[in-house]
């Protein structure tokens, strides 16, 4: 039986939406990110950061049952990944230096 394993990518910006296209060409990928904007403009094909491309976004965007991206705003649907990669933000602080985790 052919397993397919899933990948979610966290955060699409500069770096998570490359990231995403590029897996997205051999793996099931769940792209997830907080802000509904850009949820909505990626899932219409536009890609601010202009990182990616119209075409390259359509062909992503056209997922089966073993490859392609998927693109959501709904946490829940992060569930039954392999494996999870953060793409998010580093925090920093006003003058730009990084904020350390309290542990
Ligand atoms: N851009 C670069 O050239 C570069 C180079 C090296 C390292 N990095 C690191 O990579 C990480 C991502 O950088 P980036 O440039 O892609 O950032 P970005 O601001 O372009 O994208 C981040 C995305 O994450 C989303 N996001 C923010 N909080 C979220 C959350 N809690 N849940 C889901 N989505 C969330 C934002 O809406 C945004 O779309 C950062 O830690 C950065 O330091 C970036």
């Amino acid at each position: 039986m052919t397993q397919t394993k899933k990948i979610a990518i966290i955060g699409l910006g500069y770096v998570g939406l490359p990231l995403a296209v590029a897996f997205a060409t051999k793996y099931q990928v769940l792209g997830f990110d907080s802000n509904p904007q850009r949820v909505n403009a990626l899932k219409q094909g536009q890609d601010d950061t202009q990182e990616i491309s119209l075409r390259e976004l359509q062909v992503a965007l056209k997922p089966n049952k073993k490859i392609g991206l998927r693109i959501s705003i709904n946490p829940k649907e992060l569930t039954g990944a392999a494996i999870y990669i953060v793409t998010v933000p580093t925090p920093i602080t006003p003058d730009n230096k990084p904020i350390s985790a309290p542990f």
